[in-house]
Protein backbone atom coordinates (compact mmCIF):
# COMPACT_ATOMS: atom_id res chain seq x y z
CA UNK A 1 0.00 0.00 0.00
CA UNK A 2 1.13 3.83 -0.94
CA UNK A 3 2.58 5.99 2.22
CA UNK A 4 -0.27 7.68 4.19
CA UNK A 5 -0.12 11.33 4.06
CA UNK A 6 -0.81 13.64 7.30
CA UNK A 7 -4.09 15.71 6.73
CA UNK A 8 -4.54 17.53 9.51
CA UNK A 9 -4.65 16.67 13.71
CA UNK A 10 -8.17 15.49 14.25
CA UNK A 11 -8.35 18.94 16.57
CA UNK A 12 -8.10 20.98 13.27
CA UNK A 13 -10.05 19.06 11.15
CA UNK A 14 -13.62 19.38 13.10
CA UNK A 15 -16.84 18.24 12.35
CA UNK A 16 -17.89 20.28 9.06
CA UNK A 17 -14.22 21.38 8.17
CA UNK A 18 -12.58 20.41 4.73
CA UNK A 19 -8.75 20.03 3.96
CA UNK A 20 -6.76 19.66 0.56
CA UNK A 21 -3.73 18.01 0.88
CA UNK A 22 -1.13 17.23 -2.20
CA UNK A 23 -0.15 13.48 -2.86
CA UNK A 24 2.48 12.87 -5.03
CA UNK A 25 0.84 15.69 -6.73
CA UNK A 26 -2.99 14.50 -6.71
CA UNK A 27 -5.08 16.89 -4.96
CA UNK A 28 -7.00 15.20 -2.50
CA UNK A 29 -9.67 17.07 -0.23
CA UNK A 30 -10.61 15.14 3.37
CA UNK A 31 -13.70 16.07 4.48
CA UNK A 32 -15.05 15.61 8.81
CA UNK A 33 -18.68 15.24 8.44
CA UNK A 34 -20.41 14.16 11.45
CA UNK A 35 -17.21 12.95 12.95
CA UNK A 36 -16.08 10.66 9.76
CA UNK A 37 -13.58 11.43 7.34
CA UNK A 38 -14.29 11.25 3.97
CA UNK A 39 -11.40 11.68 1.22
CA UNK A 40 -12.33 12.29 -2.70
CA UNK A 41 -10.03 13.70 -5.57
CA UNK A 42 -10.94 17.38 -5.83
CA UNK A 43 -10.85 17.35 -9.47
CA UNK A 44 -14.47 17.45 -10.88
CA UNK A 45 -15.11 14.97 -13.74
CA UNK A 46 -17.19 17.68 -15.54
CA UNK A 47 -14.43 19.97 -16.42
CA UNK A 48 -11.89 19.83 -13.62
CA UNK A 49 -13.41 22.06 -10.96
CA UNK A 50 -12.14 22.28 -7.35
CA UNK A 51 -14.63 20.59 -5.68
CA UNK A 52 -13.40 21.51 -2.12
CA UNK A 53 -14.09 25.40 -2.69
CA UNK A 54 -17.97 24.45 -3.40
CA UNK A 55 -20.88 24.57 -0.98
CA UNK A 56 -21.78 21.05 1.55
CA UNK A 57 -25.24 19.98 1.56
CA UNK A 58 -25.18 17.29 3.87
CA UNK A 59 -23.18 14.70 2.26
CA UNK A 60 -23.33 16.52 -1.17
CA UNK A 61 -20.79 18.66 -2.30
CA UNK A 62 -21.49 21.09 -4.96
CA UNK A 63 -19.24 21.91 -7.97
CA UNK A 64 -18.70 25.50 -8.04
CA UNK A 65 -18.12 25.91 -11.51
CA UNK A 66 -21.45 24.52 -13.11
CA UNK A 67 -23.25 22.91 -9.91
CA UNK A 68 -22.99 19.25 -10.42
CA UNK A 69 -23.20 17.47 -6.98
CA UNK A 70 -20.96 14.64 -5.40
CA UNK A 71 -21.52 12.42 -2.86
CA UNK A 72 -18.48 12.36 -0.02
CA UNK A 73 -18.98 9.38 1.49
CA UNK A 74 -18.44 7.64 -1.88
CA UNK A 75 -17.51 9.82 -5.23
CA UNK A 76 -20.60 9.08 -6.69
CA UNK A 77 -21.72 11.64 -9.29
CA UNK A 78 -25.34 12.66 -8.81
CA UNK A 79 -26.55 15.02 -10.68
CA UNK A 80 -25.47 16.52 -14.38
CA UNK A 81 -23.42 18.17 -16.00
CA UNK A 82 -20.76 15.31 -14.39
CA UNK A 83 -21.95 11.82 -15.08
CA UNK A 84 -18.51 9.70 -13.54
CA UNK A 85 -17.53 9.50 -10.36
CA UNK A 86 -14.99 10.97 -8.66
CA UNK A 87 -12.60 8.30 -7.25
CA UNK A 88 -12.72 8.04 -3.00
CA UNK A 89 -9.46 7.56 -0.61
CA UNK A 90 -8.97 5.42 2.59
CA UNK A 91 -8.76 7.91 5.78
CA UNK A 92 -7.80 6.53 8.91
CA UNK A 93 -6.59 8.17 12.33
CA UNK A 94 -3.18 7.98 13.32
CA UNK A 95 -1.96 8.82 17.25
CA UNK A 96 -4.74 11.67 16.92
CA UNK A 97 -3.74 13.08 13.20
CA UNK A 98 -5.62 12.33 10.03
CA UNK A 99 -4.26 10.68 7.48
CA UNK A 100 -5.26 9.67 3.75
CA UNK A 101 -3.61 7.34 0.96
CA UNK A 102 -3.41 7.16 -2.55
CA UNK A 103 -4.38 3.65 -3.03
CA UNK A 104 -4.94 3.22 -6.96
CA UNK A 105 -1.72 2.09 -8.19
CA UNK A 106 -0.84 -0.82 -5.41
S1 LIG B 1 -16.43 21.60 -13.66
FE1 LIG B 1 -17.70 20.78 -12.10
S2 LIG B 1 -19.71 20.93 -12.89
FE2 LIG B 1 -18.43 21.66 -14.49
Amino acid sequence: MSDWVNVATERELADGQRRVVDVDDVMIAVFNYGGEYYAIEDVCTHDGGELASGELEGDEIICPRHGARFCIRNGKALTAPAYEDVHCFPVRVDNGTVQVCDDRFD
